[in-house]
């Protein structure tokens, strides 16, 4: 590999004057930072607009992901540095693994893929839990071009089945089980199910035995991953670094979209590495050598982006923590993990530190636990409520800096950028935007609205590096869900405000999309499984307010005449379908039957009234509306279950 290795000094310029600099010159903004990538063909061209559906990231520049990710380190000297620590409170272990050493294992699984014959644009599924081998399979992949999809471990079969069949993948990578804090999650069972059903039939499933739950494997399509890798090592067979261009496809992530089929973020591979080295520097403020902490799970964008990516392209090191911020064994599990590992920055969802503080309000658990080499907490995947960001800062007295993102942005649109000096909190908003990110508040017409009034949160075009380029398969899906709505600008389907200081306060999506417990969620997806049960007639499904997970769904459902089940089986029994069809993730506790649903005279569920009276709001009953009754015939229904 050539190009410019030596990664540049850190900025010495300040937010404002980045993010100017940005404005006046994105093209050699953008080739500057570009500057910290080791490239096989550097770009001479940082966009091409004519290329794509809104241009194209250093179209002439080709590179490999893993070779930043591992090769240069160690080949920079970095060898014996530790590159990823395994913590998993949940198996009682702990394991290190330097960038020698990751390379090794890294180089050896992509050579297993390709003698499977894995070769560069072909799918890889990846369905694993919190284990070192997950961020191994993603650094194979990369490393001979293929492209990963990582599918989170607590969706069901048959999402694990549409994300099979829409990815195509010539191999699957997992494990025998998950392990949950009261249960070993059985994958093995979940994937041979999610096969049976998908039309797409991979060629080989590579298994990951694990103790707490070893699996009988299918004779002509599984392989036991640990014999096929010692196979490897005995040989000393590695894969080199595939050269790819720096759009191709580098891992396709799926994600919620408003009904059941959820789109397929892509992701690219020369974007990706630049934007996130440029948040390493600018925001996070993590250095080669220093170490991150990034309490998410590899099956979502934050984990991709920082648990596997980011640090370890910046030579830093990372932290996998396979737990939870309670339980595995108490509210003090984060700060042990800080205080042992010497952690400089630790990235998770607000919802973990409500769990945190419901358990343990004092911070009593902090005692004893030398934090001296913490420097900031980055909270994102939600709304930080105000009351949990002073309580964190009161803790830890450190930053607590919000910043805000999507699975599409592939890195933070909005944050308070630690590495070029941080600017004032103001609780409730995620700070300001990124250089890179051309943020704005537009009104239904289009037209920007007054500093601190409420509007659609949109994103100029072009999108910076990194962000998607497409949905996988699916230009027009891309479009129409994304560009439609208001030309010129990418629409985040986020609602917010941006004040008279150019903060911006992101207040909550307008689409079908909740977030629960940080995890991202389709009402539109667990009512399509609801109106599936025959005694439903009709059904939806509304977020409503949860003092842990921010928010939790709730089916409300009306049965069909003559239906002879008791309400409350019909309830129990659509629990238990969301649970089977979507997963434990979607957390569906909630299905209430009513006699009617409020429509207007057109026929449109009012999803938003049902909201505020689930969460006792005051609301104005809409003019439309069919029959005002039957808000009062709801609110009734939800105080008999206290709710509302
Ligand atoms: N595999 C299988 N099942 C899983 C899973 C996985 N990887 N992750 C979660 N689940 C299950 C849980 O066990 C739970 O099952 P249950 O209904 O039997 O209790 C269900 O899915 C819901 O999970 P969750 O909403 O996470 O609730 P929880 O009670 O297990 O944990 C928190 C609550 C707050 C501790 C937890 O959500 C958390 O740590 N959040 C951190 C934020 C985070 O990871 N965000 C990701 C984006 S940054
Ligand atoms: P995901 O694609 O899973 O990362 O979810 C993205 C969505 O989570 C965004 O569109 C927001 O609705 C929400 N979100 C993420 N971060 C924040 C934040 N800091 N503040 C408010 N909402 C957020």
């Amino acid at each position: 590999m050539n190009g410019s290795h030596a990664a540049p000094a850190r900025p010495a310029q300040s937010y404002r004057e980045t993010y100017a600099s940005w404005q006046a010159d994105p093209d050699a903004y953008w080739l500057d930072i570009a500057k910290g990538i080791d490239w096989i063909k550097p770009p001479r061209q940082a966009f091409d607009a004519a290329a794509g559906i809104y241009g194209r990231w250093f179209p002439d520049a080709t590179c490999n992901t893993c070779f930043n990710a591992l090769d240069r380190h160690v080949r920079d000297g970095r060898g014996q540095q530790v590159a990823l620590i395994h913590d998993s409170p949940v198996t009682g272990t702990k394991a290190k693994y330097t960038y020698a050493e990751m390379l090794d294992e890294v180089a050896t699984l992509a050579a297993v893929l390709q003698d499977l014959g894995v070769g560069k644009g072909d799918r890889v599924l990846i369905y694993m839990p919190m284990v070192p081998e997950a961020a191994f399979a993603m650094l194979a992949c990369a490393r001979i071009g293929a492209v990963h999809s990582v599918v989170f471990g607590g969706f069901a079969a048959k999402e694990l089945a549409t994300r099979i069949d829409d990815a195509e993948p010539k191999v699957i990578l997992s494990a025998t089980c998950g392990i949950e804090p009261t249960r070993v999650v059985e994958y093995k069972p979940l994937l041979d199910g999610a096969i049976a059903m998908a039309r797409h039939k991979p060629q080989a499933c590579v298994i990951l035995q694990r103790p707490q739950a070893e699996a009988s494997m299918h004779a002509a399509r599984d392989k036991n991953w640990r014999m096929l890798v010692a196979a490897a090592k005995a040989t000393g067979r590695k894969a080199d670094c595939v050269e790819v261009a720096a759009t191709d496809p580098l891992y396709i992530l799926y994600t919620s979209g408003t009904t059941g089929r959820p789109k397929g973020v892509v992701r690219d591979n020369g974007g990706h590495m630049v934007v996130l080295k440029a948040t390493m520097d600018q925001l996070f403020d993590v250095g080669p050598g220093e170490v991150m902490f990034c309490a998410s799970d590899v099956g979502w964008v934050v984990g991709h982006g920082y648990i596997v990516y980011a640090p370890l392209i910046q030579g830093a090191t990372s932290v996998l923590y396979e737990g939870k911020p309670v339980g595995t064994p108490d509210p003090g599990a984060f700060w042990r993990v800080i205080a042992e590992h010497g952690v400089k920055v630790l990235f998770t969802a607000p919802t973990a530190f409500r769990a945190i503080r419901k358990e343990d309000p004092e911070g009593k658990y902090l005692a004893g636990h030398d934090l001296s080499r913490f420097r900031a907490l980055f909270l994102a995947g939600e709304r930080a409520d105000p009351e949990t960001l002073k309580w964190a800062e009161a803790l830890l007295k450190v930053p607590v800096i919000d910043h805000w993102w999507q699975t599409e942005s592939g890195s933070p649109i909005v944050g308070d950028p630690m590495g070029l000096g941080l600017l004032p909190i103001k609780h409730g908003s995620p700070t300001v935007p990124l250089p890179g990110w051309d943020v704005q508040c537009l009104d239904e017409g289009g037209r920007p609205v007054e500093a601190g009034k409420m509007g659609a949160i949109v994103l100029k075009l072009p999108l910076p590096p990194g962000a998607l380029p497409t949905l996988w398969n699916d230009d027009a899906r891309f479009r129409e869900a994304y560009l439609t709505t208001y030309p010129g600008y990418y629409n985040t389907s986020d609602a917010g405000f941006i004040d008279e200081d150019g903060y911006v306060f992101i207040m909550g999506r307008t689409d079908d999309i909740i977030n629960v417990a940080g995890h991202r969620l389709s009402t539109g997806g667990m009512e399509e499984v609801l109106a599936a049960h025959p005694a439903v007639a009709e059904c939806a499904v509304v977020g409503i307010r949860d003092a842990l997970k921010g928010e939790q769904p709730c089916g409300f459902v009306v049965l069909k005449a003559g239906v002879t089940q008791s309400p409350a089986e019909v309830e129990r029994e659509l629990v238990a379908l969301v649970r089977e069809r979507i997963g434990p993730v979607a957390a569906f506790k909630l299905a209430v039957t009513v006699n009617r649903l409020p429509k207007t005279r057109s026929g449109k569920i009012l999803r938003a009234t049902m909201k505020k009276i689930a969460d006792g709001e005051d609301y104005a009953v809409p003019a439309t509306i069919e029959d005002v009754g039957v808000l009062d015939e709801i609110g009734a229904v939800l105080k008999g279950r206290g709710l509302g």
